[in-house]
């Protein structure tokens, strides 16, 4: 399936608005005025909204219509202006060096080829400007899930891109033929639901990713135990606050600098 047609299944916004927080807070730290910014997998747009709203030029890329429809109705009713576009993250229309930071929260850790991505991350960026990736560690339950679902899998998955976006080490690797040498930190958001419930049918029922998981596991019979599981790692790292479940997640940041 294309991902365009992947990610419009479910319900994205309604899991990812929970931990959408981290896009924004990566957007009140890099973006300012006058800065031409790029949203990459933009989804919903938090990223965008918040660096509109921070007074940058701001252009948000995603493959998924309904996620950019969704989009340009929030950031209606927040009064910013954001430029909306459909296009494939791998292959981004826009000219060399067109923006001072070129961001993608949680988005291009998808791309197929990781070093074809970062050489297209580059290409877009100014020089001294900015890059920046956010991708779930693999120690977060987040990271978790990934490998969980790999092994339910009827073809295990196969290597999962998403992992080279995960760790300093690996990510240093995706940029070594680059002009570019990466910075990171470990963040952290706390993602919070009603109940342990709640948030377990909310990512297998909404999120696009966990519905076309699903849909290949089920015909083997061992989708009941595969929940399960995810269940249990939810429980594992989760914890009850004020009546509600929270899972505080772990995440990677990279920052590189176009020299
Ligand atoms: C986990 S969501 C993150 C969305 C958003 N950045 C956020 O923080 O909420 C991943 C996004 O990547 C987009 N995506 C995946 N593959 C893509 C591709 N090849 N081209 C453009 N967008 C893509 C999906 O449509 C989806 O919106």
């Amino acid at each position: 399936m294309r991902p365009g047609a992947m990610w419009s299944l479910g319900d994205y916004a309604a899991a990812g608005d929970r931990w959408a927080e981290a896009s924004r807070r990566l957007a009140r730290e890099q973006a300012a005025p006058g800065l031409a910014v790029l949203d990459l997998a933009c989804g919903p747009g938090p990223l965008a909204i918040e660096a509109a709203r921070a007074g940058a030029a701001v252009t948000a890329l995603d493959a998924a219509p309904a996620l950019l429809d969704l989009g340009r109705r929030r950031a209606g009713a927040a009064a910013v202006a954001v430029e909306w576009v459909e296009a494939d993250m791998t292959a981004v229309p826009r000219e060399d060096a067109s923006f001072d930071l070129v961001a993608s929260a949680f988005g291009c850790m998808f791309a197929p080829e990781p070093e074809a991505m970062a050489a297209e991350l580059v290409r877009l960026c100014r020089k001294g400007g900015r890059i920046a990736v956010l991708a779930w560690t693999p120690a977060s339950a987040f990271g978790a899930m990934g490998p969980l679902a790999a092994r339910y899998l009827p073809r295990g998955g196969g290597a999962s891109p998403v992992e080279r976006w995960a760790e300093p080490e690996r990510v240093r690797e995706v940029f070594a033929d680059l002009p570019v040498r990466p910075v990171f930190a470990t963040r952290t958001v706390d993602v919070v639901w009603d109940g342990l419930d709640q948030a377990v049918d909310e990512i297998t029922g909404r999120n696009p990713a966990w519905i076309t998981i699903r849909s290949a596991v089920e015909p083997t019979g061992r989708w009941p135990e595969l929940e399960s599981d995810l269940r249990g790692l939810f429980a594992a790292r989760g914890r009850s606050e004020n009546g509600r479940f929270v899972l505080t997640v772990e995440y990677l940041e990279t920052l590189a600098q176009r020299p």
